[in-house]
């Protein structure tokens, strides 16, 4: 969504503050040269706004354009306070350490993870710019919340300048295996930079496991369950926090007699009688390479009919600087190409590709919209969509395809699951959950929709926050 209101200014102290690379809105500039703001993409965003909304805190972050100083601000029921980038930190910090180092060894090495010194001073130096800026807005004995892997040792940081502070860490992506971790030549300074957290929240418990252990192997801690002693005998915990979405907005939108008759034209628009939705950041981890190949093979085979079968896939577009993210563009716009160009008609394209960013009612419409959703990432540490999906199925039907190697499977368990590496067995799953009876649909559909409305984000946040508390 963009906005070109001026926003309003404002000098902030806050007893609640939220710290993460991104703040929730982004700069954007018109071909005209005038600036306004929109929604940053990706889970944390969208996960965070509600909760914000909600509670009279302060989000520090950057505001995704280099080489701006901005002043905070007030925005959409949020506090902001910017926190400025240049050129060279955006591409060593974020585009290099955090997306080509973190982000691929985090998610199980399914790209090759870079190590460059130079981007590990900038990470560094960035860190310690946010945790400057977090203890600059925070009142004293306030609550700190950091986010997510761009800045790991933030909370260490921030312990060292304001020790009056309750400070809670959480990881939105997943936390690798040992022996992938040890990879890391800094891997003391990460692990000592995220355990400056009094909590530590995980998507998942065997995160919080591997976490653990590595604070007892690698740096010869004290654990016990949960618990971690420091060096200095101060004791923090890590757990898993199972994130999730506002269930009940996404339901109420869903149901609105707009975004029903939207959801209607999308149907008429597509002409088609099934149709089957993809919608992802364009990342290398959400497996778009093979979930395309088996859709195409599907259509080549006839076992799913051009003529009657439609695959929308959304790939909102992200980190477009970065080199895997461009191969990845390439590569799926040659296979959607061949696909369309050998088996489409006049009008007719077996998949609907869009590399564009919706607004959220555009989303819910999709989701009503659409008869199997297809959720198949490498490895994801939640995924929302799936979630998005489910919340906005109020008729208990539809279908959801979901990979082993998302964090949500632990939940959505009645979705039907796959392994998303073995293209014929997705092949065969996609194909089941689009056949499945009504009343099959309807007995997935009614367990998942109990699971997303009873593990909503409000309780994510409130059960961390609880627990943050007693610690
Ligand atoms: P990630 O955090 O890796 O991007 P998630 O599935 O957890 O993945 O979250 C993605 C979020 O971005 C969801 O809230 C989804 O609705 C939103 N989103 C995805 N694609 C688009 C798009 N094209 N336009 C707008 N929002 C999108
Ligand atoms: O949830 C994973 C996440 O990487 C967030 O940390 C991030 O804000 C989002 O997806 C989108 O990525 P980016 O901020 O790099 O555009």
């Amino acid at each position: 969504m963009t906005s070109s209101s001026d926003p309003q200014q404002i000098a902030p102290k806050a007893e609640f503050v939220v710290v993460a690379n991104r703040l929730a809105v982004e700069r954007t500039t018109a071909d005209d040269g005038s600036s306004g703001w929109q929604t940053s993409p990706g889970g944390l965003v969208t996960a965070l706004v509600p909760i914000m909304q909600a509670k009279d805190g302060a989000w520090v972050g950057w505001h995704g354009a280099p080489d701006e100083e901005l002043e905070p601000f007030h925005h959409d029921g949020i506090d902001m306070v910017p926190v400025a980038l240049s050129e060279a930190e955006v591409a060593e910090y974020y585009e290099g350490m955090s997306n080509a180092t973190f982000w691929p060894l985090y998610h199980d090495s399914v790209a090759f993870p870079e190590f460059h010194r130079e981007w590990w001073d900038a990470y560094v130096a960035v860190n310690r710019r946010f945790a400057e800026a977090a203890a600059e807005v925070a009142e004293a004995g306030g609550t700190v919340w950091v986010q997510d892997y761009q800045l790991q040792l933030v909370p260490k940081l921030l312990r060292e300048l304001r020790p009056d502070l309750r400070i809670g860490f959480f990881l939105h992506i997943p936390f690798p295996p040992s022996e992938l971790f040890q990879q890391l030549p800094w891997r003391r300074a990460v692990l000592e930079g995220v355990a400056g957290a009094d909590l530590v929240g995980f998507q998942v418990p065997g995160a919080a496991t591997n976490f653990l252990n590595l604070l007892r192997r690698r740096l010869g801690w004290e654990t016990h369950r949960h618990e971690f002693v420091r060096p200095d005998g101060s004791r923090g915990r890590a757990s898993a926090y199972p994130i999730s979405i506002d269930t009940a907005g996404f339901e109420a939108l869903a149901n609105s007699p707009e975004v029903e008759a939207r959801a209607a034209q999308i149907r008429e628009d597509l002409g088609a009688e099934t149709i089957f939705l993809g919608v992802d950041r364009l990342d290398y981890t959400k497996g778009l390479r093979h979930r395309i190949r088996a859709f195409g093979e599907l259509f080549t085979s006839g076992e799913l009919d051009p003529e009657k079968v439609v695959f929308v896939q959304v790939a909102t577009p992200s980190r477009e600087r970065v080199d895997e993210y461009r191969r990845l563009r390439d590569d799926i716009e040659l296979l959607v190409g061949r696909i369309n160009g050998d088996l489409g008609q006049f009008g007719r394209p077996p998949v609907n590709y869009l590399h564009q960013s919706f607004p959220r009612d555009e989303m819910a419409a999709l989701y009503r919209a659409s008869d199997v959703m297809v959720v198949t990432p490498l490895r994801d540490g939640m995924n929302l969509v799936a979630k998005e999906y489910v919340a906005c199925r109020g008729g208990n039907d539809g279908a959801l395809v979901l990979s082993e190697f998302a964090g949500a499977a632990r939940e959505l368990k009645q979705a039907w699951q796959v392994n998303p590496y073995d293209i014929d067995g997705m092949k065969a799953t996609i194909l089941e959950a689009g056949r499945a009876s009504a009343r099959e649909q309807g007995r997935r559909m009614r367990a998942l929709r109990k699971q997303v409305s009873t593990h909503d984000i409000n309780r994510w946040a409130e059960t961390f926050l609880a627990d943050l508390d007693a610690v």
